[in-house]
């Protein structure tokens, strides 16, 4: 059975001090995991370190860091690699979000070298895809996501991409407000388990996470979540909330 996830996703937001208090509200908030569901907090790279610690010794809980780099080391100042992630026992990384894509025009080869080396150093990737409004009003968002899987993914085994992790996060509800319908969440996961179905089998595609991102609230987390393509969400904007992301995790299937 494939995992749940509530991840968060701070973005660029907080400081430690105020990081440390959200934290410590939201573990103190009645939240409840079963063995098949995780909450992942994507966190800035300077509270990795100190978010970790407060979660040792509490099951199915873990980070993730927002982005790493694609080189491995060297000079590349201001960069993370995933060496480094991985010696500071970060579990996830966040790939591909939007916004990285943007605004730091991370392209489709990048982030397949990302993915690369995050798996080569035992990280877990989130991998983001998500269409525009334009691609959306013109009705070519299947064909627009099945271009970033391919383009990033499909360079995988099968046993690499086997209980992978992928966030659906449409570009025109993140930060909006607007969340994509259940019906519009539903028809894109499942379209997102058919292409890569209909590249590695079935079973891989079952055994893919797939998370939905965008506008995701402690109101609407359970009607999202219970379409049965979606697998949990990735949370911004609700996440820096701790009574609403511990409603989210409390609607995790
Ligand atoms: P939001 O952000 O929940 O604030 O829409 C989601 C995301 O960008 O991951």
């Amino acid at each position: 059975m494939r995992k749940q996830i509530a991840a968060a996703n701070w973005k660029m937001n907080l400081t430690l001090q105020e990081a440390e208090i959200l934290m410590d509200a939201l573990l103190a908030t009645p939240h409840d995991l079963n063995e098949n569901q995780e909450a992942v907090f994507g966190v800035p790279f300077p509270y990795l370190v100190n978010i970790k610690s407060k979660l040792a010794g509490r099951k199915n809980v873990f980070v993730a860091a927002q982005n790493c780099s694609d080189k491995k080391s060297g000079a590349y100042t201001g960069e993370v690699s995933a060496e480094m992630l991985k010696s500071i026992a970060v579990d996830y990384v966040i790939l591909g979000h939007s916004e990285r894509r943007e605004y730091f025009n991370e392209s489709h080869a990048m982030l397949a070298g990302k993915i690369n080396i995050c798996l080569e150093n035992g990280l877990q990737p989130i991998f983001c895809c998500g269409e525009p409004l334009s691609i959306r009003e013109t009705e070519s968002q299947n064909s627009y996501v099945e271009t970033q899987l391919k383009e990033s993914l499909f360079h995988l085994s099968a046993e690499q991409l086997t209980g992978f992790v992928i966030a659906y996060e449409p570009i025109w509800a993140i930060g909006t407000g607007k969340t994509a319908s259940n019906e519009q969440a539903q028809e894109m996961h499942a379209h997102i388990r058919n292409v890569i179905s209909n590249q590695y089998g079935a079973a891989v595609a079952d055994s893919i996470s797939i998370l939905y991102g965008g506008s995701v609230k402690a109101n609407n987390a359970a009607a999202i979540f219970a379409q049965p393509d979606v697998d949990g969400g990735l949370v911004g904007g609700a996440s820096l909330v701790a009574e609403d992301f511990a409603a989210i995790i409390n609607s995790l299937k």
